[in-house]
């Protein structure tokens, strides 16, 4: 059974993406069949592994409006182990109607449970908002996590997510766990990221994971190739951090690390 990761944090450019795109192909390589899906009409993810978006038959607007299930709508990837359910611009009005829709918020819970069955990790990208398609990704996940840019308003956001999180815990998905903070764009040279560091690993203790994702430029230009950075690069600094992370989260879920040396 697959373990579902929500990649949320309200915030646009924090490293949702990126940490998706790159975490599922970490995992691919390490023979865990990962499907990622795309819950942000930016469709970074979609590009991010470059799926061309004119060609596509459904999206996950088509999923969620229960028009498609996610068998259908996966597509493979170019690198190993990975599909992903894609997203075009079409997703923008998904969030006003879903509002008349039954379920509204278990739309994305209801299709995944159809493939939670084939793989090993469902991974979704979530928009910068709290929006009913966070909410649906929220509700669809065993755990979330939360990319985290190390820079002075980072805290703030970080408590609302966090209530959002406890509020549908409540309501609709009691075993939600946090997989873990993750800081991104990580520059150890300037002191206010040891500053912001310090005041979250203070705030939450034992939410933080170990691995560190430096700012890396290896980062920025594979998305424009279509790539993974694994596939980009693979000595890059943020080629070696996705593989970390990938790393800690199997040894989180106590599953084997085949494939590592
Ligand atoms: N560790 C990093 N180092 C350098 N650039 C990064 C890093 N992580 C993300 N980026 C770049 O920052 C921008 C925002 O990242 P993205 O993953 O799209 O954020 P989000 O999905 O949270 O909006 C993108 O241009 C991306 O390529
Ligand atoms: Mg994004």
């Amino acid at each position: 059974m697959a373990i579902v990761i929500a990649c949320a944090n309200q915030k646009g450019g924090v490293g949702k993406s990126t940490t998706v795109v790159n975490l599922a192909a970490a995992l691919g390589q390490k023979n865990k069949k990962v499907l990622c899906i795309d819950s942000d009409a930016q469709g970074n993810l979609t590009s991010g592994f470059g799926i061309k978006k004119k060609n596509l038959d459904s999206t996950v607007y088509d999923v969620l409006l229960g028009k498609r299930s996610i068998a259908e709508t996966a597509v493979p990837t170019k690198f190993k182990n990975v599909s992903v359910v894609p997203a075009t611009s079409d997703l923008a009005g998904a969030d006003i109607e879903l509002i008349d829709i039954d379920n509204r918020s278990n739309r994305m819970k209801m299709a995944v449970l159809t493939v939670k069955a084939a793989y090993d990790f469902i991974l979704i990208d979530c928009p910068p908002s709290l929006s009913l398609l966070t909410v649906n990704a929220l509700c669809a996940c065993d755990a979330v996590l939360i990319p985290l840019q190390c820079e002075f308003h980072a805290l703030e956001g970080l408590s609302q997510l966090i209530e959002s999180i406890r509020l549908v815990k409540q309501r609709f998905n009691p075993a939600i766990d946090i997989e873990g903070i993750l800081f991104t764009m990580y520059d150890g040279r300037l002191g206010l990221t040891h500053q912001v560091v310090n005041e979250v690993r203070k705030h939450f203790p034992n939410k933080t994971l170990q691995t560190v994702i430096p700012r890396n430029v290896r980062l920025s230009e594979a998305p424009s190739h279509g790539m993974p950075v694994i596939y980009y690069d693979k000595s890059s600094k943020g080629s070696e951090s996705y593989i970390q992370l990938a790393n800690e989260i199997l040894l989180k879920h106590k599953t084997d690390v085949r494939g590592q040396k």
